[in-house]
């Protein structure tokens, strides 16, 4: 299942990731932890200290590693320079599981203990000014767009994005590549005017969007948050001393975490459980490629000099395939003719 986590900057988004992630793998579930984020700060959420955080491989700069892997033998795609952010996969491509072992995670990923177990945890690196504005090409969220793009996960395993709700993720089309997403916001005006903005842009592509309240103190917030959110309104979350203690460095057991709090990430883990059943391959692959062909026209044919739509191959479905592991019996079942081309 892919999850994203999205807000205004200061809403929460590491810390409710942050608290997912440990509560998914104190589940005993496998995970990958990606931050997304403008403010690099899952891993330290995570517990990591700061020399350790500022070992972490940045995936920005493994883009031709992981292009060159990604692409494989797929003929469509004549060299990693001009493969971009949004080219999908086609046959003769390598596809990505949550559970293996593969030189994009070699190379990006490292374990991060946890209570209960590990989990895999990747970072973009750290922003800088050019990023922010409108360098396409090498942005920094293009590497996670490629890693979910050519993501076959299942049901039980969980890639979970801390991301920021930018202009960046709308263009790109990253926004549209999740089971759910979960919009961190706290009972302000300009806490749920974000949430307004991704409810628009989300709502022509079938993207599942809740909210999940945060430093809701009292029944006046969430009233509030009821009253501009509604139905969308799946959790809240007060203010957590757990949290506190672990900003001091002090981080507690997992469990010892408030009840209130660990029933919001019990709720978002049925969530986004539920969502499974919504899974569209064909639709997921649609929505890639449409993406790509908008990138091509806008930036991308000029920055490489080709056409890039000669990427797209017309007949492939991203998809599980029988061999795909956790869940794939059922996968391959439900989504017929929906797998990966012959050998796979
Ligand atoms: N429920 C909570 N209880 C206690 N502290 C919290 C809670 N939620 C967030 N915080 C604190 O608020 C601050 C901002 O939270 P966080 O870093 O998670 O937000 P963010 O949306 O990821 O911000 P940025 O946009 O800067 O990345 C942090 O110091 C965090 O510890
Ligand atoms: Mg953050």
């Amino acid at each position: 299942m892919k999850i994203a986590f999205v807000g205004k900057g200061g809403s929460g988004k590491t810390t409710l990731s942050s608290l997912f992630i440990r509560h998914l793998t104190a589940e005993g579930a496998p995970v990958v932890a990606v931050d997304a984020d403008i403010n690099q700060h899952l891993g330290a959420a995570l517990g990591l200290d700061e020399t350790e955080a500022a070992q972490l491989p940045a995936m920005g700069e493994h883009l031709p590693l992981i292009k060159n892997y990604l692409r494989g033998a797929n003929p469509r795609i004549a060299s990693a320079e001009t493969m971009i952010k949004t080219t999908p996969p086609g046959e003769g491509s390598r596809l990505l599981r949550v559970c293996e072992d593969n030189p994009v995670y070699e190379a990006c990923a490292r374990p991060v203990e946890l209570d209960g177990g590990a989990a895999r945890l990747m970072v973009t690196g750290p922003f800088t000014d050019a990023d922010l504005g409108v360098a396409c090409y090498h942005s920094k969220t293009g590497a996670v767009e490629l890693f979910l793009n050519h993501l076959v996960d299942g049901p039980g395993e969980y890639v979970v994005v801390d991301m920021t709700a930018g202009s960046d993720s709308f263009a790109s089309g990253m926004f549209t590549r999740f089971d759910i997403t979960f919009l961190v916001a706290e009972p302000t005006r300009k806490g749920v005017s974000v949430y307004r903005q991704y409810k628009e842009y989300a709502q022509d592509y079938g993207v599942t969007l809740k909210v999940a309240g945060n430093k809701v103190q009292g029944p006046d917030d969430l009233a509030f948050l009821r009253d501009e959110v509604g139905e969308d309104l799946l959790v809240t979350v007060g203010h957590s001393d757990w949290v506190r203690a672990m900003e001091k460095g002090r981080p507690p057991r997992f469990r010892l975490l408030e009840e209130p709090n660990r029933e919001a990430l019990r709720r978002l883990h049925a969530a986004a459980d539920a969502t499974y059943e919504l899974r569209d391959w064909e639709r997921y692959t649609r929505q890639m490629v449409h993406f790509h062909l908008k990138n091509a026209r806008s930036w991308g044919n000029e920055r490489t000099g080709i056409d890039l739509a000669a990427q797209v191959d017309p007949g492939f479905v991203l998809g599980e395939s029988e061999s795909a592991g956790a869940g794939a019996g059922a996968g391959a079942e439900a989504g017929a003719g929906a797998g990966v081309p012959a050998g796979a």
